[in-house]
């Protein structure tokens, strides 16, 4: 994602699963995650971000061609590491591609990618991605083995996964939430010192954004359900901006 006007820039990708789940719930066109994602590029959105998962649950094959036309702004593909997606994302040739752990019966992306684990999965998937002119990112926990695997499969960049700091905040624990900030800032540091990009997403809201935002080395949030859930109330665009003021407050 290329949005370098601002100073410090830390680029705001939004998600926009869940205006495809309403929409998947009565199974017609209405709400359209096209139409989110020009929203999003006419509030100064960096990128759109959407997880193409096995069931379709969120967005559909069909949507991605859709979304691509649309708006000039860079797409994060969301993907599991299997080869329907690797070919999906080679016909698409989106932006970035993210690589996500992806159970069927889980609610939502819970937990990283075990990079170290699946290194010879994971070989061939991104040396794909990679020699297709895809940059590819690594979704995983702030942790230093699976940093080191991401530096070994040679990945841009990574995303570490900040549900358990949302999760910390929100059981009051404040002990919890230093470690996770610490661990995710550490992180941070140690894959900027590496060459690789951090980027951070996952049960970020209005109330929990600051602190990771103020993290000097991240240079992109991905941010979906809290934003399109505060959308039904207040509309997207206002959605999308008040969070845009909060993580530039935050820098
Ligand atoms: N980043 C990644 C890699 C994700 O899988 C998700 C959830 O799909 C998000 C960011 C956004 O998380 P949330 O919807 O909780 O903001």
């Amino acid at each position: 994602m290329t949005n370098f006007s601002r100073p410090n820039s830390l680029r705001l990708g939004v998600n926009i699963d869940h205006v495809a789940t309403i929409r998947n719930a009565r199974g017609g066109d209405h709400p359209d995650p096209v139409r989110a994602a020009e929203i999003v590029a006419s509030v100064g959105g960096d990128g759109i971000t959407a997880h193409l998962r096995e069931d379709r649950r969120h967005i559909r094959d069909e949507d991605l061609k859709r979304i691509q036309d649309a708006t000039d702004l860079p797409l994060n593909l969301e993907m599991a590491a299997t080869e329907e997606m690797l070919s999906i994302a080679l016909r698409h040739q989106p932006h970035a591609a993210c690589i996500v752990p992806e159970k069927r019966e889980e609610r939502t992306t819970e937990g990283g990618l075990d990079a170290a684990g699946l290194h010879n999965t994971l070989v061939p998937i991104v040396d794909r991605l990679r020699d297709a002119g895809i940059r590819v990112s690594l979704f995983i926990e702030a942790d230093e083995r699976q940093l080191d695997a991401a530096l070994r499969l040679g990945a841009p960049v990574v995303e570490f996964h900040t549900g358990e700091y949302a999760h910390a905040i929100l059981d009051g624990d404040s002990e919890r939430t230093s470690k996770e900030l610490r661990r995710i800032n550490d992180m941070a540091a140690l894959a900027a010192k590496n060459g690789i990009e951090p980027h951070a997403g996952h049960g970020l809201t209005y109330e929990n954004v600051q602190p990771i935002a103020a993290i000097p080395q991240l240079a992109e949030l991905n941010i979906g359900h809290y934003l399109i859930g505060e959308a039904v109330f207040t509309g997207l665009e206002s959605a999308v901006r008040r969070m845009r003021e909060l993580m530039d407050e935050a820098r």
